[in-house]
């Protein structure tokens, strides 16, 4: 299976797990490592609310703990914003995964009925924060 088709599969793996019992808004995630290993994770809500976190930061969780170091592709399934706009990553989890992941590193964000649209780094987080230099 293409990578591209093994991320899908496995961010929609991951949504069905999602514990989103407060806001009903089920998303997974799941990211491809240097060695091409996918990660995947959902969203993990809590009575208290602010914390609760995001299905991207359960996948690169997961990918940190397998021992993979840099994110090559990322994948989001989650229900359409309200107006037909589909979900990209909230802005803390585009930092997180800016930790690890390059400006060309994509990230596609699919509809429950697969329809998606794919965005770079460099796009979801201009001039993002970073303690390393940049060219
Ligand atoms: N959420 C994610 O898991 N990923 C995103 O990209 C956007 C939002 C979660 C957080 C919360 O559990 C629910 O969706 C509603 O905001």
């Amino acid at each position: 299976m293409a990578l591209f088709d093994e991320l899908h599969a496995a961010a929609v793996a991951a949504r069905a797990k999602a514990h989103a019992p407060y806001s009903n808004f089920h998303v997974g995630a799941a990211i491809a490592d240097e060695t091409g290993r996918v990660h995947a994770g959902c969203n993990i809500e809590n009575a208290a609310y602010p914390e609760g976190w995001c299905a991207e930061t359960s996948a690169i969780a997961h990918m940190i703990m397998a021992g993979g170091r840099t994110i090559t592709a990322v994948a989001v399934v989650a229900p359409r914003i309200p107006g037909g706009r589909f979900c990209t990553p909230c802005g803390g989890c585009r930092q997180r995964l800016a930790e690890f992941a390059g400006p060309d590193t994509t990230v596609t964000v699919f509809a429950p009925d697969g329809a998606h649209a794919s965005f770079t780094m460099a796009s979801l987080l201009p001039e993002g924060f970073s303690l390393e230099g940049r060219e």
